[in-house]
């Protein structure tokens, strides 16, 4: 059994699509272990994008994710990290392939509805971030 961070970002949120990727997130046979709808701190989100503090994107993402709640998820499952990632699809939703949650759902690089960890480690340290 493998755990994974999930993040339902503003956009999902707003729009009223957090419903579906719960459902899909089911339907697939993972268990949502906790959950919480929030809006998060700077300090929060500045930690959990640290790595990417130097891109140039960087200032646009911080005030994308604090411009509204977000739903975040511990999920649970057999190989969660990897499968979800593929539900999740490319993080351009013009590279996404259709039938994955971006793919489907987005369509900004920026506003890309869903974050999901990308390694064990990651995972890790995200959900300790986020819930403890
Ligand atoms: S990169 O390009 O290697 O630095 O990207 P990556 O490690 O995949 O993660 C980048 C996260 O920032 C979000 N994001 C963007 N990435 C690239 N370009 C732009 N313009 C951009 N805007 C936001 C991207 O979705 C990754 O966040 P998460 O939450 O993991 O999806």
């Amino acid at each position: 059994m493998e755990k994974t961070f999930i993040m339902v970002k503003p956009d999902g949120v707003k729009r009223g699509i957090m419903g579906e990727i719960i459902s899909k997130i089911e339907k697939k046979g993972f268990e949502i272990k906790q959950a919480k709808l929030f809006k998060p701190s700077r300090e929060l989100i500045e930690k959990h994008y640290e790595e990417h503090k130097e891109k140039t994107f960087f200032n646009e993402l911080m005030d994308y994710i604090l411009s509204g709640p977000v739903m975040a998820m511990e999920v649970e499952g057999e190989s969660a990290i990897e499968i979800m990632r593929k539900m999740i699809g490319n993080k351009d939703p013009k590279l996404a392939s259709l039938g994955t949650i971006r793919g489907d759902f987005a369509n900004s690089i920026t506003k890309n509805i869903i974050h999901g960890s990308d390694s064990i480690k990651s995972a890790q340290c995200e959900l300790n971030l986020w819930f403890n």
